[in-house]
């Protein structure tokens, strides 16, 4: 619904806005650190109709940042206005203003890039015989020779301002928000093509998608085919409303909200109507802190959207929010208890059947199946035997009659599971239930709590090192990173520009999915200032690596893998609680039952 220039539209002439309208316009600094030039750079291109984009970067862009384009371009006469403040081709009056179809409108980023750095602007309009550069400090206009289109150069940003300087990360932080900033672009406009480079190598490329689905093959490019297999089609009209993407099914959740993706009107934004729905959409399916995947699209009248409230533009104001909230919360509701029958996804093995029509979607039993399959090999290396009964098998049956237990054993002795989430175990007092997930999260967790105390969490290396394809924020982390992973027993090297190797994990660990704990552990690690976080964040990082190795709900166990739990609980310190504070077990006294059952009234 955007409406880039094509090349061959009648192109406007640069223009100063009138006073009246430049005080309409949300104010204020867009320029942060590299990726925010990228982000405006990336939006000058497409609003210039450009086919294909080339992102140049040198030390995570604050030397160079420079964008090619082969769009529109700019004639020699208005070089020198693009550089001025409230100058632009895109809107001319309030009216344009309230249905603005173009990225940009407000005519400051140059302005304020050319500002904070040293811009310089090649370009070669349509038509014209001869491309002009236009040095951006010495005002010095040159012939220079290129094809149709544009390149902006920015040099030493924030030269001027050496204390916004140091308020930027490594390069190699800085390189991943730029990347993420182009990953947006390119999510939204998958018929133009991306490369980005950094320092000579080519970072990411991702080419202008044709074929019979686009939008597809760019999720898959982007995110990977692990996002589009992992996730459903989302397509819904309301009203005034159009909801079209993926939405990632609740096995696909991770633990960081890196892959929510929504864009109005092709603009990637930020918003709390969106993120609300969204994740009042998830909410029967999703437990605990987990966060949904999704990349999803809203088309709507431009004029039921403000997108004139944040100087980034990554906020928006709907006219009509209700409208909005309910269209985002049935489309991805009605696409997650939709079938997946004829998608190229995983499908669990388990028959889909429709389920009652307030019930859960149809896919939370067979995926609960498919994840307890999995997860498998994810639990308790400290359990004697790990016989594991067949998904379908039914509940496991009493233990035979043996004496009751003394005291020797406060948590008793194991009788039976539950509907593959609590353990039942008989004492002296009567009968103990058991939250086995909390439980035994809450195990993994002390101990290695107890490990970090020494020194270091004793790590156990893979003999097949676990490959997974990265975002380049992951790989940076890993990079920096590194002492702290092998702090916390991991290792994780890069083993090629968007792949890293999991070579080793943590001993206590050692049977969980090492690439979901990678993940997790990276996304957490780059939220923090890797030199003291093992010290601050600490707990939380080993939280989140115990809720990894912990053993998953639906996991059959048996009983002496029930028994070996119930002992370790005894054992270790603080197991009454899990991690986030909620019981892990319950005492069911004889009394308690005699009172259920009226007996001995
Ligand atoms: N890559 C480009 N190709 C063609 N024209 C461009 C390009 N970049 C900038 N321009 C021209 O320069 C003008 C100023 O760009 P600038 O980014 O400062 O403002 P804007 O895009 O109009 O609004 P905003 O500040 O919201 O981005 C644009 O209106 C456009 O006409
Ligand atoms: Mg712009």
């Amino acid at each position: 619904m955007n409406a880039p220039l094509s090349p061959t539209a009648v192109r406007r002439p640069i223009r100063e806005l009138p006073d009246e309208l430049i005080s309409q316009i949300a104010a204020g600094e867009v320029v942060e650190r590299p990726a925010s030039v990228v982000r405006e750079l990336l939006d000058n291109a497409l609003d210039a109709g450009a086919r294909e984009i080339t992102v140049r970067l040198s030390a995570g862009g604050v030397r160079l940042i420079s964008v090619e384009d082969d769009g529109a371009g700019i004639p020699r006469d208005e070089l020198v206005v693009a550089l001025r403040r409230h100058a632009t081709s895109k809107i001319a009056s309030l009216g344009e203003l309230e249905t603005v179809g173009t990225m940009g409108f407000r005519g400051e980023a140059l302005a304020a890039i050319n500002a904070i750095a040293d811009l310089s602007l090649l370009s070669r309009a349509i038509g014209a015989d001869a491309a002009w550069a236009l040095d951006g400090r010495t005002g010095e206009l040159r012939p220079v020779a290129r094809a149709v289109g544009s390149t902006l150069e920015v040099r030493e940003l924030f030269y001027a301002t050496p204390a916004r300087r140091k308020f930027l990360k490594t390069d190699a932080t800085e390189l991943a928000h730029c990347v993420e900033a182009v990953r947006r672009h390119a999510l939204a406009r998958p018929d133009v093509g991306f490369a980005i480079w950094h320092d000579g190598r080519l970072v990411e490329q991702w080419r202008g998608a044709a074929g019979h689905d686009p939008a597809l093959q760019r999720l898959a490019d982007v995110l990977g085919d692990e996002f589009v297999a992992q996730s459903v089609a989302v397509a819904h009209e309301s009203g005034a409303v159009r909801v079209h993407g993926r939405a990632g099914i609740p096995d696909a959740a991770r633990s960081r909200p890196d892959q929510q993706f929504f864009y109005v009107n092709g603009r990637f934004v930020r918003d709390k109507v969106l993120a609300h729905a969204a994740r009042s959409a998830y909410e029967d399916v999703l437990h605990g802190h987990r966060q949904p995947v999704y990349a999803l699209h809203l088309d709507i009248d431009p004029a039921r959207v403000d997108v004139n409230v944040h100087p980034t533009k990554i906020e928006v104001r709907f006219r009509d929010g209700r409208e909005v909230h309910q269209a985002v919360r049935h489309a991805i509701e009605n696409a997650l208890a939709a079938p997946r029958a004829g998608e190229s996804v995983a499908t669990p093995a388990a028959p889909f059947f429709k389920p009652a029509a307030s019930g859960p979607a149809p896919w939370t039993q067979p995926a609960m199946h498919f994840a307890a399959e999995r997860g498998l090999g994810d639990a308790a290396a400290m359990w004697p035997e790990r016989r594991v009964e067949p998904a379908a098998a039914p509940p496991p049956a009493a233990a035979p009659n043996l004496p009751v237990p003394g005291d020797a054993w406060p948590l008793g002795r194991a009788i039976a599971q539950l509907q593959g989430i609590y353990v039942l175990a008989e004492n002296s007092q009567g009968l103990v239930i058991v939250d086995m997930h909390a439980a035994h999260e809450r195990i993994v967790y002390e101990r290695l709590k107890n490990q970090l105390d020494g020194a270091a969490i004793a790590s156990q290396p893979l003999l097949i090192p676990a490959t997974f394809a990265a975002s380049p924020q992951e790989v940076a982390t890993a990079e920096t990173c590194a002492d702290v992973l092998a702090t916390l027993g991991l290792e994780i090297a890069p083993f090629s520009p968007r792949t890293l190797a999991v070579r080793a994990v943590p001993g206590p660990l050692a049977d969980g999915d090492p690439v979901d704990l990678a993940r997790s552990v990276l996304a957490e690690l780059a939220q923090h200032d890797a030199s003291t976080v093992v010290h601050r964040a600490r707990n939380e990082l080993l939280s989140t690596m115990a809720c990894h190795g912990a053993v998953r709900a639906n996991r059959r166990l048996t009983l002496d893998e029930m028994n070996a739990l119930l002992r370790q609980m005894e054992a270790t310190e603080r197991s009454d609680q899990c991690n986030h504070g909620r019981p892990t077990w319950r005492q069911v006294s004889i009394r308690d039952l005699d009172s259920l059952f009226l007996r001995g009234r």
